[in-house]
């Protein structure tokens, strides 16, 4: 139980029945300022129902509450303040730690229900953007920060491989492609083809009809075709497969665009039967004028279909498939509109489960002040960036710890970990700029910066070897100087609570460079290794800031190296 949960027990008994257990933790509020204590309870609901003034319950509940997990209670006016008693809250929260390690902070309120993640999602013959990039770091620390809080978490690669500019691509292949090229280097050759294809149909309109006679032949499963597409998309997979290996992340399914090719006749007439299927222009859309958004497209003149449709498709069968009790979308803020348009039709169709669809979009990549693009053949190749930023960690290591053992294994946790750490510390939907330099930095609020901390409170504990059995009964600290990192220990749990109800990695990675701080600060003012009756209870500190930091760092993608 944690303290606010303690609070909230206590409150209740003295209230009784009038309000639940429940309803009065979420009211318990975590002052800005630890000057005003670190719970407080204000008391204006209670108020109302028992039409008295605020601050007079205050008064009145201030008197009756002795624990003694508070050293002090104070009323200032409709609030309650309580100071937790340092000494009893850090040897609890210290004792929590040592016992459950990388458990510590998990929570329940999830009770296993399935959250589908739609993430990175990349098309394929095309290279894997910025937006792509972000979408997989952000949705895989989500599908971490959820599971910390009793979720399932299912992480969906939407691929983008199915559309008319396959058609283009295998017209473009058949006329100027070489197969060996494509093998050597698949997403840069395959790209130049669909590059040069649209510069050549600028002259030669009928290269566009080609286009799309292959697209339909690929609609229609003619062999060669498919055969075509299929290597096109293999060879694209191995490519992200490179970038997904190098930040570790893996996904529960690789059900694409072309996954809902025999599953969106249903949407067509399930839509069709609810009558909400209206021609337009030769096309068919479903009409939200009522939503005040433009129509759906569902299907095109020529009878193809289209993004949205598959998007139905897919929602559909996740629904079905994993019942799940949250659906997000991690997808850059470009495509809010589509994911409106897309609630709002599977709303009108009847399906109750469409609130649970969040679209979680996030801001741009920026290179000095400007979107980092992938088209006009500007491309950016990502994998290339990674590599980058793992050689700067790589030069920095040398710099710093030449005689470092795996040097090359921490380089890559340090470099991947920069640009992940960079990504998710600001609020998502904030654009961020890209510097190698800035992210790889030691000092600030750098990926590098936790995990140098996380290193140094590791290396602490190594030198004070023998003393590693951290017994509570050891403890004779009054807590005093190691209470602002006690504090934060405690509110470790709440930071993840916090990401998961705003799916915001950014709560994690804040509360993590906090607790650095607080650690830093502390290990300059306290000689931890000089003897002291203290010196027991401090180690069992360290080793629980070097527990809840590496969780911190776990939850966001990031591994953390015991030495650097
Ligand atoms: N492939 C799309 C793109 O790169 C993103 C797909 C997002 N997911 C979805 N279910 N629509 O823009």
């Amino acid at each position: 139980m944690n303290f606010k949960q303690e609070l909230a027990s206590i409150l209740h008994d003295l209230l009784g029945q009038e309000m639940t257990l429940k309803d009065l933790e979420l009211m318990i509020e975590k002052p800005k300022n630890q000057e005003h204590g670190d719970l407080a309870f204000p008391c204006f609901t209670l108020a109302k129902l028992k039409r008295k003034s605020p601050n007079l319950i205050a008064e009145e509940l201030c008197k009756k509450i002795q624990s003694p997990i508070f050293e002090k209670v104070t009323v200032v006016g409709a609030y309650l303040n309580f100071f937790l008693n340092k000494k009893t809250a850090s040897e609890k929260v210290v004792r929590d730690i040592l016992a459950q390690k990388g458990k510590y902070g998990e929570l329940t309120f999830g009770n296993g229900g399935a959250v589908t993640i739609d993430m990175s999602s990349p098309n394929i013959a095309k290279p894997f953007s910025m937006g792509h990039l972000r979408s997989t770091v952000i949705g895989n620390s989500l599908a971490l920060i959820v599971e910390k809080c009793g979720y399932k978490p299912l992480k969906i690669n939407h691929l983008g491989d199915w559309g008319t500019q396959f058609g283009k691509l295998i017209t473009a292949y058949q006329l100027w492609g070489d197969a060996d090229k494509v093998k050597a280097n698949p997403i840069k050759e395959l790209l130049s083809l669909y590059i040069k294809f649209h510069e050549e149909a600028e002259s030669n309109p009928s290269l566009e009809d080609q286009g799309r006679s292959w697209f339909k032949k690929l609609e229609d499963g003619d062999a060669q075709a498919l055969e075509l597409w299929k290597w096109f998309r293999d060879e694209s997979l191995k490519e992200f497969s490179r970038i997904y290996e190098l930040m570790n992340v893996e996904f529960d399914s690789y059900a694409g665009e072309a996954f809902y090719n025999d599953k969106m006749d249903r949407v067509v007439q399930l839509l069709e039967e609810k009558h909400l299927l209206v021609e337009s222009e030769q096309a068919q859309v479903v009409e939200l004028n009522e939503e005040q958004l433009p129509p759906c497209l569902i299907k095109k003149s020529d009878g193809a279909t289209l993004y949205a449709t598959r998007d139905l498709a897919a929602a559909l069968y996740r629904q079905e498939e994993y019942q799940f009790v949250q659906s997000l979308y991690v997808v850059g803020h470009e495509q809010s509109l589509h994911f409106k348009q897309l609630i709002a039709v599977l709303s009108k169709m009847g399906y109750d489960w469409s609130k649970l669809m969040h679209h979680i979009p996030f801001g741009m990549m920026l290179k000095d002040g400007k979107k980092m693009s992938t088209r006009k053949g500007k491309v950016v190749l990502l994998e290339e960036v990674l590599n980058e930023s793992i050689a700067m960690a790589r030069h920095n290591i040398e710099e710093k710890n030449p005689n470092l053992a795996n040097k090359d294994k921490v380089a890559k946790q340090v470099g991947v970990g920069a640009v992940i750490f960079h990504d998710l510390k600001n609020n998502r939907m904030n654009d961020i700029e890209f510097s190698l330099e800035e992210m790889l930095r030691f000092e600030g609020e750098t990926g590098p910066y936790v995990q140098y901390t996380y290193a140094r409170a590791c290396s602490i504990l190594r030198k004070a070897t023998g003393k590693t059995e951290y017994k509570a009964a050891t403890y004779t600290n009054s807590w005093e100087k190691e209470w602002k990192v006690t504090s934060l220990l405690i509110e470790f749990a709440s930071a993840v609570q916090r990401a998961c109800t705003n799916f915001d990695p950014s709560q994690v990675a804040k509360y993590i460079i906090d607790l650095a701080q607080a650690f830093n600060k502390y290990y300059a003012e306290v000689k931890i290794l000089e003897d002291s009756a203290e010196q027991q209870g401090r180690l069992a500190l360290v080793f629980a800031v070097t527990e809840v930091l590496k969780e911190g760092l776990r939850l966001l993608g990031l591994e953390a190296p015991d030495e650097m």
